[in-house]
């Protein structure tokens, strides 16, 4: 019997030896919590996105639940979003009792088509979550002017878009509050943990109080001013976050040579490579999605993939197709056409910092060999 190859893994984060003496110094320092590592996590990345302002929190879901809080978000409210996204950008809205409207996605980026958002809003609408999808940046541009436009407030999910650029300023950077994630598959991670960067100063003290139980700048540890969370980020997570910060221009450049790899290796197969770079649009790689052939087997081709040891993930199902979605909502197929058309084509191929050209090339060959049986 011949041996099997080598599992390739779908993302892997990448830590050093730094990273460990950096959350070894903070354990042996006995402050685990609430010390100096807090602050220095976010004063680099406020520095790396040219934000002003940078709360740490304790997942990019906390961090868009704020943000919900920033908005005046409540009961009753419409939160308008991508459907083609991960669940916590429409589930952020129905922490707050608010209602998740979905606007359809343009095909090429999957990300919102501002025309879909203008078409959703109603006097309901409140807030307008905008993600980043894969790390492509979404129409900055046109989204602020529709919420200007229509007194909308507008929260950007960049947590899988870590160094991309609109219109070469950094996400971030523009004003309006953007939140950032890093679990272990992003281009950064800190176990788990997040952040939220603004411009306003007013709306990063909110953070501030919000993410630490309510409390106010002013009260002792048993005083609380108004209603609020533990969202906090430990210090063994900052101090790992430390450490990938240092070393985020490494991490963004070898993502970016393994993306430019991966998109020479699959040139000559029949699927859709995602989208380039234009001059307002400069992309943070963070998974390398390839569309399918509409007729093909998506879930075929992914099982034979796995069954070959190589990791794949059906990125991304529409969120408004969810269980529970359906059932809170009543929300059934048809609703985002090109959502649903993308959510049962696309593909996620092993991707990470790392990944050495012989699993590309292992992950390409296989991919060829199954949409050739298919
Ligand atoms: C687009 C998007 N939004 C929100 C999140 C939530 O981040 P976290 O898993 O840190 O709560 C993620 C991370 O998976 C994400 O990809």
């Amino acid at each position: 019997m011949s041996t099997p190859e080598r599992r390739i893994a779908l993302s892997s984060p990448w830590i050093d030896e730094r990273d460990e003496e950096l959350v070894l110094e903070v354990l042996r320092s006995g402050w685990l919590s609430l010390g100096p590592t807090g602050p220095r996590f976010e004063e680099l990345l406020a520095q790396a996105v040219d934000a002003p302002y940078c709360a740490a929190v304790s997942s990019g879901t906390s961090g868009l639940h704020l943000c919900m809080r920033l908005a005046g978000v409540g009961p009753g409210d419409e939160v308008i979003t991508s459907p083609y996204s991960f669940v916590a950008s429409a589930n952020c809205a129905m922490y707050e009792g608010a209602i998740p409207v979905f606007a359809d996605i343009d095909p090429n980026t999957y990300n919102l088509d501002p025309a879909a958002v203008e078409a959703a809003i109603t006097p309901k609408t409140k807030a307008i979550v905008a993600v980043d999808i894969f790390g492509y940046p979404c129409e900055l541009d046109p989204l602020i002017d529709i919420c200007e436009r229509h007194g909308l407030a507008l929260v950007e999910d960049a947590c899988e878009a870590l160094g991309a650029k609109y219109k070469g300023k950094p996400l971030g950077s523009h004003g309006h509050p953007a939140v950032w994630a890093f679990y272990p598959n992003k281009q950064i991670t800190t176990g788990e943990g997040g952040a939220v960067t603004t411009g306003d100063e007013e709306q990063y003290k909110l953070l501030v109080s919000l993410r630490n139980q309510g409390r106010l700048e002013t009260s002792s540890w048993l005083q609380h001013g108004r209603f609020g969370f533990n969202y906090r980020m430990d210090d063994l997570s900052a101090a790992l976050g430390v450490g990938q910060l240092e070393k985020l221009d490494r991490i963004l450049a070898a993502r970016k040579e393994a993306a430019a790899r991966y998109s020479q290796i699959l040139a000559g197969l029949d699927v859709e490579l995602p989208i380039a770079d234009d001059a307002d649009h400069e992309r943070s790689w963070f998974v390398y999605v390839v569309k399918l052939p509409a007729g093909v087997d998506r879930d075929a081709i992914a099982l034979n993939l796995v069954g070959q040891g190589i990791a794949c993930a059906p990125y991304l199902p529409s969120i408004h197709l969810q269980p529970y979605m359906r059932e809170q909502f009543g929300f059934s197929e048809g609703l985002c056409p090109v959502s649903e058309d993308a959510s049962a084509r696309t593909l996620a191929i092993p991707f990470h910092a790392r990944i050495p050209r012989e699993d590309q090339e292992r992950v390409a060959a296989a991919l060829a060999a199954a949409l050739e049986a298919a």
